[in-house]
This record gives structure tokens, sequence and C-alpha cells, in this order.
């Protein structure tokens, strides 16, 4: 079944459009990588060399190998030319509801209709995502985990009108892409975000009312629970702002307990974004 996805969309090319592409043209699958600037695009394809470079340095594939993957993967600017021919849509822009769903709109006029549409949304309902288009049967969440390349999970979050077909096919898919699927009925959050917040959140405030220091902190979870990074390490790497993200949309979701603490909110605020800007919790530069 899952042999029917040759071609697919990936709509952005941050971290995580440009990750999925790999994993895609990794597995035989053409990948065109939209993003609305050429300098987006040209940063994403950077990464996606970068990460081959690296693939091919750690001999977990050969030059050939790196080759064929990227002869897979074509960068493009105009969503008509993206979607000609594709089977599935992945979106990977930034996580707001409005965006997402004016991207919908369109992708749904131009897609035929036996095209399934995925989010790669953290939290936002599938629901209420795929309610601009006339498919709901076929859409469906399909989470990855950063870094996508190497982390195995896929959550696929079922909609309310997610047809049975549309989840086998994403769930067979998912295997043939050598990730592990995880249904989830949707909820806010799905299942890990829903959890990784509080705890995460629950760090900020440690951190903000000057129970422990922040390397101390990161230090006593990687030791006392056997996580590879600590909470504040982790937020850094996921992107502050993703996490400001998916805090205010769960605290809207399940109320103030799930509120965003105010040391996050500062950091966003100052574009202190985590790794990508250089600043965070920590320093990178
Ligand atoms: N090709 C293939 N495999 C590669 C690779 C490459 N180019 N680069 C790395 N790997 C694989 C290998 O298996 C490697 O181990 P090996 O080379 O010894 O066999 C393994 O990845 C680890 O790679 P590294 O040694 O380069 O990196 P680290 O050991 O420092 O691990 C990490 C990096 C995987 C990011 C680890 O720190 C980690 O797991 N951190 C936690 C990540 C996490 O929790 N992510 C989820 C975030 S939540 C999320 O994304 C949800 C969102 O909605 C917010």
């Amino acid at each position: 079944m899952s042999s029917s996805f040759t071609k697919v969309a990936v709509i952005g090319s941050g971290t995580m459009g440009s990750g999925i592409t790999i994993v895609f043209a990794s597995a035989g699958i053409n990948v065109n990588l939209v993003d609305v600037e050429k300098r987006f695009l040209e940063e994403g394809m950077k990464k996606v060399r970068k990460f081959l470079d690296v693939s091919v340095k750690k001999e977990k594939i050969t030059k050939e190998e790196q080759d064929s993957i990227l002869e897979r993967i074509k960068p493009e600017l105009d969503l008509e030319i993206a979607t000609e021919e594709i089977q599935l849509v992945v979106e990977a822009i930034i996580e707001e509801e409005e965006s997402k769903k004016e991207l919908f709109k369109k992708l749904d006029l131009l897609c035929t209709g036996d095209v399934i549409f995925a989010s790669n949304t953290s939290a936002i309902s599938i629901t209420s995502l795929s309610s601009v288009t006339r498919r709901s049967d076929k859409f469906i969440g399909m989470h990855f985990f950063n870094p996508p390349t190497i982390m195995k999970l896929v959550e696929v979050v079922i909609g309310t009108n997610t047809s049975k077909s549309t989840v086998e096919k994403i769930m067979e898919l998912c295997k043939r892409l050598g990730k592990e699927p995880v249904p989830s009925n949707e909820a806010p959050g799905f299942i890990v975000n829903r959890i990784l917040w509080q705890f995460l959140n629950e760090s900020y405030k440690l951190l903000e009312s000057g129970v422990a220091e922040k390397e101390n902190i990161d230090k006593a979870v990687k030791l006392g629970l056997n996580h590879p990074m600590g909470p504040l390490e982790l937020s850094d790497y996921i992107g502050l702002d993703v996490m400001l993200h998916i805090g205010d949309y769960l605290a809207d979701q399940f109320g103030d307990t799930y509120k965003p603490a105010l040391i996050l909110q500062k950091l966003v605020k100052e574009g202190k974004l985590g790794k990508k800007t250089g600043t965070g919790f920590y320093n990178y530069s």
C-alpha cells in the first residue's frame, strides 16, 4: 500500500522539514521541498547536505547513496509545481494555526482529491486544520521528533474525520521510512508533547524561582532520569519559540496550570530562541 507513495511535497524547509525530507528521500521517495523564499530553501538544502556528508563520513551511507538521495530532492518555490503528481503533502511550517489553515486551503485547491494531507504540528488540532479542506478523511498528523533523521517515533494523529484507510496507509508508510509509528487520537499535545510540556515548564519554574542553577537542573535530570539531555538543554535544542507555542496552545485548551513560565516568555520576547539564535537558556557563541 505505502509503495504507492513515490513522490511527496514537504512544505517548510526548517529543521523539521529538512530532516523529514532526508527521511523520505533516504527511503527512495522523491521529495519536492517547498518554502516561501529562496534563502530559506538554500538554508534547508545546506542542512540536508551537511547531514548526508556526516552520514558518509560515519559510513552510514556510501557516496553513491548520498548522490541518489540528493537527486530525489527538488527544492521548489512554486506550490503549484511542487504539488504536481504527488501522493502526500507533509506540512512543517511555523506552528501557527491560521498560517497552517491558509496553506492547507491553497493546497486543497491545487492537489487532486486522492492526495493525503499530513501535518507535523506539535499540538494543534488535526480536525480543526482539516476543516478548511474538502478532504478531512484524508487528513492526518505525522508528528516527527527532533532530530527527525535520528528519532524513531512518529506520532500518527487521528482526527475526528480521518478515515481508517488513511491511518493504515500512513502507519505503513512510517514503517517504510524506518520509523516506529504510534497512533494517537487527537487531543491537545497528543501523547508526547502533553507530557513533555509539563516536564519542561516545571524546569523553567525551578530555574526562575531560584531552586537550582540551570546546569544543575540539567545535570540532575540527565543523571537521575537517564535522559540524553537536560530539560533546559533540550528546550534550547527544540527552540524556545516552538516550546512557547506549545505551552500557549495547551494553556488555552486546558487552563492556567499549563501556562508558560515567565522566564520562557521573556527569553522569546528578547529573541533568545535557543541554539538556532546562539542564545537561549545557554549561550552557544
Ligand atoms: N546518519 C545516520 N545516523 C546518524 C547520523 C547520520 N548523519 N548522525 C548521528 N546518527 C545516529 C547514530 O546512530 C549515532 O550514534 P553512532 O554514530 O554512535 O552509531 C546517534 O545518531 C547519535 O548521534 P551523535 O553521536 O552525533 O549525537 P549524540 O549522541 O550527541 O545525540 C541526540 C544527539 C540524538 C540529539 C541526543 O542528544 C538526544 O536524543 N537528545 C534528545 C532529543 C529529544 O528528546 N528529541 C525530542 C524533542 S521533542 C520534539 O521533537 C517534539 C516537538 O514537537 C517539540
